[in-house]
């Protein structure tokens, strides 16, 4: 079975061809970061123009790339919230479109359940899909969710953050700290230079027996921070930080962040009684979060099922993947699917 994967939620103008919902034939990904890098995170209107401009050429191409013709689809399967309206009115659109030119069959996916079936992606990396049940945790820009993954479309959220997303923590203290955008990627770059116990960060609920996250008060301390720091130079227009204090402050941030998600993570598979932990979301690209797991998996005897960094952030193959999912349980898209920008999982 050939379903075509269409993604477009967010800053991606992505499509894919996957094969039986895990060999991958082609794998497209248009980035607007360097669009919307000007203006300090993403633009809605100007994202959507982006992807009505990009849509049919990466199509196209995902197509040429798995050396397919149209007639040799089976279906199409498309992200349909959450993310931004005007963003996702084009994936929608141009799938409804092909759906019926072609008469395939389409299927709407949730985003979040597309980041849930990156792990069932081909890859040397993961030489076999994990079980179910398994415990999940999605850590993305809008999301940082933990969730018991029952079978296939079977899930139950059991910790979510009470505030901002672990990705949305990075990227707003990135932005303080005068990095570009999107601020996740350049702390984990900066952060290998530098020293994680430089500065003592908050571990926001890390006491609490609770499985839930707070990453707001993040900010906050950051810009204390940079406040004590400007009041110790005693010059209120003293420039940001750079060299090795930017490295420390990077990873020092890195290490709050991750050693709360570490923390929760181990607490909920005990809570679950599971052993296998997926992890997925652009913020499972973090080399700090992948060896920080990867330490707490040999100590306490779980495994760990990481996708390949570039299946973790945005990408259509995972939306064919989580479509051939849904299409093999029998879902059909009407032809007036509507876009749910909050779309819950
Ligand atoms: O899953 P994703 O591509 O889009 C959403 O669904 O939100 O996640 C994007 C988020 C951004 O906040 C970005 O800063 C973060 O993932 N991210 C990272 C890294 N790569 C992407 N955060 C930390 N370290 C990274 N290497
Ligand atoms: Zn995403």
């Amino acid at each position: 079975m050939n379903v075509l994967g269409i993604e477009t939620s967010c800053d991606e103008t992505a499509a894919s061809v996957v094969q039986d919902g895990r060999v991958v034939l082609s794998d497209v990904v248009a980035s607007q970061i360097l669009v919307h890098a000007q203006y300090g995170g993403v633009v809605p209107e100007v994202a959507s123009r982006q992807h009505v401009a990009t849509i049919v050429p990466v199509v196209r191409r995902a197509l040429d790339e798995a050396k397919l013709t149209w007639s040799q689809l089976d279906g199409i399967a498309v992200t349909c919230g959450p993310g931004l309206v005007g963003a996702l009115l084009v994936g929608v659109e141009t799938a409804k479109a092909l759906g019926q030119a072609l008469g395939k069959p389409m299927v709407g996916v949730n985003h979040l359940a597309g980041h849930l079936a990156a792990v069932y992606l081909e890859d040397p990396s993961l030489p076999e899909p994990p079980p179910t049940p398994h415990l999940a945790l999605l850590v993305s820009g809008g999301h940082t969710e933990l969730i018991r993954v029952d079978g296939n479309g079977v899930y139950r959220v059991v910790g979510a953050t009470r505030d901002d997303a672990a990705g949305e923590a990075f990227d707003k203290v990135g932005k303080m700290l005068g990095l570009g955008y999107p601020g996740g990627v350049q702390i984990d770059r900066l952060s290998t230079q530098g020293d994680p116990n430089a500065y003592a960060l908050p571990r926001a609920l890390a006491g609490r027996d609770d499985i839930d996250f707070s990453f707001s008060g993040l900010k906050t301390a950051v810009s204390t921070l940079l406040q004590a720091r400007r009041a110790v130079a005693g010059d209120a227009a003293l420039a940001p930080p750079e060299g090795a204090e930017l490295a420390n402050m990077a990873a020092s941030v890195q290490a709050a962040i991750v050693d709360v998600l570490v923390r929760k993570s181990r607490r909920a598979l005990v809570r679950e009684g599971l052993k296998d932990l997926v992890v997925c979301g652009g913020v499972a690209a973090n080399r700090g979060l992948r060896r920080g797991l990867a330490a707490a998996a040999a100590e306490d005897g779980f495994r760990l099922f990481i996708p390949p960094p570039k299946r973790c952030t945005d990408n259509a193959a995972m939306i064919a993947a989580a479509g051939t999912r849904a299409l093999e349980r029998g879902a059909r898209a009407p032809l007036d699917l509507a876009v749910d920008p909050g779309l819950p999982l």
